[in-house]
């Protein structure tokens, strides 16, 4: 990966004039590789400037905050820096300890109900509210806060406006729009009775195979720096007119610091960048919206030249708070003082001490940890005006908040006003951002605008698809599981060119797969990534559909037939699509757009009289790359991408693409490489668990059991290579494998290598029931399993003489068709039966075939 290196760039110096300083230090500070504790302050003071926050200290709350602080017990002042999740606390749990804020992670909704109303939210806000102000107990009366992830609108509830991802709106860069987004966010999680985001995201994306991409408003910190102040202003209001009014909510700046820099784009990974470049490229949204007031900062699951930044004082404490002076209070994310070495997430004084402030502590974790801060104070571990600065921060930014003062949240202006869930309003200006999101890539021949009054095909998987338009963050943390209609009012991409077709007497035909019995004028198809979200997006390189090129394959068809095809992607970042845009007349990127769908026919379609013509607007703010390994970014050394940082057609400019853009791709087939899943033991980075029913265990020793299975270790070759389980038919039981870190593989090289899933078995017993092999992208219990396919063996085995080892495998091709995204797997092998067997198994992997064309053969 190439970072920026400060001596060879001139816009630094064009775009932030102010901290040349820090430039002209890059040489010597660069060279601080190895940060160690040694590093003294004034060091950093080089690098990191002094910041004017909008929002001055205010002597009045500075005293009622010490007023308040003076007469707290330690377990009421360590309940403020605790924050569980809505599945893990009752509304007793917060009466009885007061903690200082909550939070409902992605897919967690009141009553555990995705088809909440507002109404249910704003109950469990009240509730939730009313046991914190509600002292009878050991808890304080200070009122608590609900923190949620609104990233894209208030994407977690029914109803709600969903605006393009981050990435889109990158690509309109337009700061006023993005602090009207900010602001009907903040309205409608108003209206829900929250008081907290957890937005913007700041993320200076380095690497496109990192499954957070679309958060990233840009790979350049000069978009990133002016949408985050924007953001804060949308949330928050402005500083001396109505900050953190009556309609406004706290807003965070995430994730502290370097999230988009990790090496190979690795989710909450390890960023290696000097000093200099954390400052100049990665923490310029602090800049920004540090700058406009933002009240709160997350830290960033990440490490930082090897150490987790939750864990680090320097970066906290020293450079965040004291440096930059930011008063706020600093928020972990999910858990993530657990990574911290040497800590668990039930412990980890290191990170009080680190100046974390709030620990975002999720299932049942959050009680140790209460308990480990306490005893850790009480024995010198943790100093206690280490707690003080900690709880003093949040008393300041719910002083600051007027939480004290404002009545309950269901008494709250915007409470329960429905209405705005969703208001039209609210939508035309997603509409808005929608159009200004678009990014027109290839217009041969100057196909686009398209009369409406044609006969227009509209094909591809995500045509009349809203959670696919929407992708991750949407209703569900992975933003899969979800139907057209768990989106109220929303509009697919089909229907808005469908609405405006019909409108001009013109005519459209739906069809996913592309055929028809009229031949249509045009097609439009519109294909692109499944939703992801964090880690689970991670890929590793950047080709489309690698090894299963469907949507090509469509293109190409309807080349064929001779119909002009206009290519509409939905994806979280640039991917490598060259055969896609050799194969297509057209090409937009289209990004994430969200419930609007219905707003992309304003753009690609000639207006009627009744309409505004709307042109392209939308530049790149990724580069886009000529190869699957191009990992490539502006004001690199060496700069070709396919297409720049700032492109973008407008409806007037000369397409200058040809149809011959090589479609080799650079990586390496994975021709002899066996991938191993199971070798004598899970193999990196899979576990093996056992399940029953509803139970699942890890294995962790050589003989196991649950209801109506047996699992232990058997010799093949050595000792304990193999495992055998007995069933006995009484309950859906078998072993799968998963991955540690809880993110799906990206196996769509062994697909591409038309590789199996290999397994070597031996039946000691008869086989009378169905044994199924599942190969699924979603673990069991996020969401509905819509991508899994499984195969029944049991006719294989059957066949197969008893006492003897042999191979079964099944083609990944197999499991592809059946709906499997290769590029997303979550468990790679599961065997599960409800009938009785005795079945031992060793070796399970992926075996690439060195045949060009595979027979199929699925069970
Ligand atoms: C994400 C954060 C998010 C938090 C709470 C984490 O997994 O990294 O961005 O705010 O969850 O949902
Ligand atoms: C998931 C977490 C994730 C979080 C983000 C939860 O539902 O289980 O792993 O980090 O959502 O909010």
């Amino acid at each position: 990966m190439k970072y920026f290196k400060c001596k060879t760039k001139k816009w630094f110096f064009m775009a932030f004039p102010l901290l040349i300083v820090g430039c002209v230090q890059s040489n010597v500070i660069s060279s601080i590789n190895e940060r160690s504790d040694s590093i003294d302050i004034n060091q950093a003071s080089k690098i990191w400037p002094k910041l004017k926050s909008d929002v001055k200290k205010d002597n009045e709350i500075e005293l009622k905050v010490a007023g308040i602080l003076a007469h707290m017990t330690l377990q009421q002042k360590v309940a403020q820096m605790i924050q569980p999740e809505i599945r893990d606390i009752t509304i007793e749990d917060m009466r009885k300890y007061g903690f200082g804020s909550y939070l409902n992670g992605g897919g967690a909704f009141p009553n555990n109900n995705k088809h909440s109303t507002p109404t249910d939210w704003v109950l469990l806000a009240e509730n939730m509210y009313q046991a914190s102000i509600d002292d009878s107990l050991d808890g304080s009366n200070i009122p608590t806060m609900w923190g949620t992830d609104a990233v894209h609108g208030h994407n977690n509830v029914i109803g709600a406006t969903i605006f393009p991802h981050n990435i889109g709106l990158g690509a309109a860069n337009n700061p006023e729009l993005i602090e009207r987004i900010a602001e009907i966010t903040a309205t409608e999680v108003m209206v829900t009775g929250i008081d907290w985001v957890f937005a913007p995201t700041v993320a200076v994306v380095r690497d496109d195979r990192w499954g957070r991409t679309y958060e990233g408003y840009s790979e350049d910190p000069e978009i990133v720096r002016s949408y985050s102040a924007s953001v804060v202003k949308g949330l928050q209001g402005q500083a001396n007119k109505d900050f953190l009014g009556d309609k406004r909510v706290i807003g965070t700046i995430k994730h502290f610091i370097g999230d988009g820099g990790t090496q190979d784009g690795d989710d909450q990974g390890d960023n290696l960048a000097a000093e200099q470049e954390l400052f100049t490229i990665h923490a310029q949204g602090y800049v920004g919206g540090l700058t406009a007031g933002a009240q709160s900062v997350m830290a960033s699951f990440n490490s930082w030249q090897g150490e987790k930044v939750h864990g680090n004082k320097y970066l906290i404490t020293d450079v965040l708070k004291n440096r930059m002076g930011f008063d706020g209070f600093v928020v972990g994310d999910w858990n993530g003082h657990g990574q911290v070495k040497g800590c668990i997430k039930e412990n980890c004084a290191q990170a009080v001490n680190a100046g974390l402030d709030i620990f975002m502590v999720p299932t049942e974790a959050w009680k140790p940890l209460y308990e480990n801060i306490i005893v850790q104070v009480k024995q010198g571990e943790i100093p206690l005006s280490r707690i003080d600065d900690a709880v003093t921060r949040i008393l300041r930014v719910k002083m600051r908040a007027g939480l004290f003062e404002k009545p309950s949240p269901i008494d709250r202006i915007l409470s329960g006003e429905t209405v705005l869930i969703g208001a039209e309003p609210h939508r035309e200006i997603a509409r808005q951002a929608v159009r200004e999101s678009l990014v027109l890539l290839k217009n041969k021949g100057h196909l686009l605008p398209l009369s409406a009054q044609q006969h227009i095909l509209v094909a591809g998987d995500a045509a009349d698809n809203i959670g696919k338009q929407s992708g991750g963050w949407s209703i569900t943390w992975q933003g899969t599981g979800n139907k057209n209609t768990d989106f109220l009012n929303a509009s697919s991409i089909y229907s808005g060119i469908e609405q405006r077709v019909n409108d001009a007497g013109g005519e459209t035909t739906l069809s996913v797969d592309g055929s028809y019995t009229k031949k249509p004028d045009v097609a439009i198809v519109v294909f692109g990534e499944e939703p992801y979200a964090e880690g689970h997006g991670d890929i590793g390189n950047l080709e489309y559909q690698r090894g299963n090129k469907k949507d090509l394959a469509l293109l190409n068809s309807l080349k064929a037939k001779g119909i002009p095809v206009v290519a509409v992607f939905i994806s979280g970042r640039p991917l490598w699509v060259n055969a896609e845009l050799n194969a297509s007349d057209a090409f937009v990127a289209a990004w994430l757009p969200g419930s609007e769908g219905k707003a992309v026919a304003d753009i690609l379609l000639k207006a009627q009289s009744k309409h505004v013509q709307h042109d392209f607007t939308g530049k790149l703010s990724f580069s886009w790359p000529k190869s699957p390994t191009q990992i490539v970014n502006r004001f690199d050394d060496d700069y070709q991408p396919l297409f720049p940082y700032g492109y973008g057609l407008t409806y007037k400019d000369d397409d200058t693409l040809l149809d011959d853009l090589s479609e080799k791709s650079s990586v390496a087939l994975k021709q002899n490489q066996i991938t191993d899943i199971f070798l004598g033991k899970a193999i990196e980075p899979w576990e093996m668990l056992l399940f029953s029913q509803q139970h699942e265990v890890e294995i962790e020793s050589s003989s196991q059991s649950l209801s109506g299975i047996l699992y232990r270790t058997v010799d093949k070759q050595i000792q304990e290579d193999s495992f055998r389980l007995q069933t006995t038919g009484t309950a859906s039981t078998g072993v799968k494998f998963v991955n540690t870190n809880g993110f799906r593989e990206d196996l769509s090289a062994e697909l591409e290598s038309n590789a199996a899933l290999t397994f070597t078995v031996k039946r000691d017993s008869d086989v009378n029931s169905p044994i199924y092999i599942t190969m699924n992208c979603e673990t069991i219990g996020d969401t509905q399993a819509s991508c899994q396919a499984s195969y029944n063996i049991q006719a294989q085995l059957a066949e197969a003489p008893l006492g003897e080892w042999h191979n079964v495998s099944i083609s990944l091709r197999c499991f592809a068709d059946k709906g499997v995204q290769l590029n997303q797997v979550a468990v790679p092998f599961e065997l599960r039966t409800s009938g009785a067997i005795n079945l031992s198994i060793n070796h399970i992997r992926l075996v690439p075939s060195k045949t060009e064309s595979l027979s199929l053969n699925c069970p």
